[in-house]
């Protein structure tokens, strides 16, 4: 039994994981920083570095404790190089280092989005098979790739601008949501009768894989101003009504889902592929979660979701994913330094 320390501090929450065999979770400690960045409407860089600072060895030591291990029953520890932001990403790598060091174990970089595409595979009923079509859908990234097997990720099609959570966000912080936006949007938009703003689902007759939300939150702002006179979050808030509100974030968030969607479908059947991957903070909205499914079985595919907690950030998946690089030994020294833009 190989078990796996694994830490991620990439954007705003401090998380550590104990795994076993890079499969099964035994410890997955999230302390959230929601409270401390919502005020400002998204993630305050400088902020989430000096939480990380002060929680991230009370994390450690807790998921230690619930997974009923210590340091000495540990083979290795992981970390998150990158993609997130740099100030966060060294909380995390430093200690990683330290503890590292101080006991003479490996340590493993791990890249976070392929914690994001090996996330669904997490499930206790998953059963692992490769190849499958991955769709990361995040607050930093919405991307598809052909996962081959575990290290072999091939991009097909990203967002060319904004990601999908970040849309999510935007939004939020335009009617006056708070921070994270994806939850609270999902929430309204269930409340919706079946009325939703239409807003059009951006790129989706591109023959490409590549995704935009930066004019779609572009047209919710215009519909916000030019149609109903809102022209700040201020106003939003004093003015519009709850229904108004439920049937803007429906349409929203049904137009993200249209070309998210429609895109994962024609890759899978592109490449013959039957099984689909979902990962990443938004892969935990219901709706989604529900639309890809349905719509993947009328076409004979499959789809693999995360449990929720796996969805958002977490380090069991960083755990998990590192077993893998520490079998072909693909390890880091002790100068490991954080890639906030690492490409996958
Ligand atoms: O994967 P994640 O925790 O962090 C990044 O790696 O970015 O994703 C966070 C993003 C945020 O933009 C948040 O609004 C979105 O995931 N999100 C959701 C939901 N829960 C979180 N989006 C839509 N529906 C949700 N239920
Ligand atoms: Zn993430």
């Amino acid at each position: 039994m190989t078990l796996i320390l694994g830490i991620d501090t990439s954007c705003d929450d401090t998380s550590c994981a104990v795994a076993s065999d890079g499969r099964e979770i035994l410890s997955n400690v999230v302390a959230s920083q929601i409270a401390d960045h919502s005020e400002f409407g998204g993630v305050v860089p400088e902020i989430a570095c000096r939480r990380h600072i002060e929680n991230i060895i009370s994390v450690v030591r807790r998921a230690l404790s619930d997974a009923d291990c210590t340091l000495g029953d540990c083979s290795a520890i992981a970390v998150t190089q990158g993609p997130g932001l740099v100030g966060a990403l060294l909380v995390g790598i430093g200690v990683a280092k330290a503890i590292a060091y101080s006991r003479g174990l490996p340590l493993v970089p791990v890249n976070h989005l392929e914690g994001h595409i090996i996330s669904p595979l997490l499930t206790p009923s998953a059963q692992c098979s490769f190849p499958f079509v991955s769709l990361v859908v995040s607050g930093g990234h919405t991307s598809l790739y052909v996962a081959r097997d575990f290290g072999q990720y091939e991009l097909r099609g990203r967002t060319v601008d904004d990601a999908a959570g970040e849309a999510f966000d935007k939004v939020a912080k335009a009617l006056s949501l708070g921070y994270p936006g994806g939850p609270v949007i999902e929430r309204l938009a269930s409340q919706s009768r079946g009325d939703c703003i239409s807003f059009p689902s951006p790129m989706i007759r591109h023959d490409n894989y590549d995704f935009s939300f930066s004019g779609l939150k572009t047209a919710v702002l215009n519909y916000l101003r030019f149609e109903l006179g809102i022209a700040s979050p201020q106003d939003a808030s004093a003015k519009l009504e709850a229904s108004m509100v439920s049937r803007i974030c429906a349409g929203f968030q049904q137009a993200v889902f249209d070309v998210l969607i429609h895109k994962t479908l024609r890759l899978a059947q592109s490449e013959d592929i039957s099984l689909i991957g979902l990962g990443g903070g938004v892969s935990a909205n219901a709706e989604l979660r529900k639309r890809l499914s349905d719509a993947a079985r009328e076409r004979g595919l499959h789809v693999l979701l995360p449990p929720k907690d796996l969805s958002t950030d977490n380090a069991a998946m960083i755990a998990c994913a590192a077993f893998h690089h520490l079998e072909k030994n693909e390890l880091a020294g002790l100068d490991l330094d954080a890639v906030p833009g690492l490409a996958l």
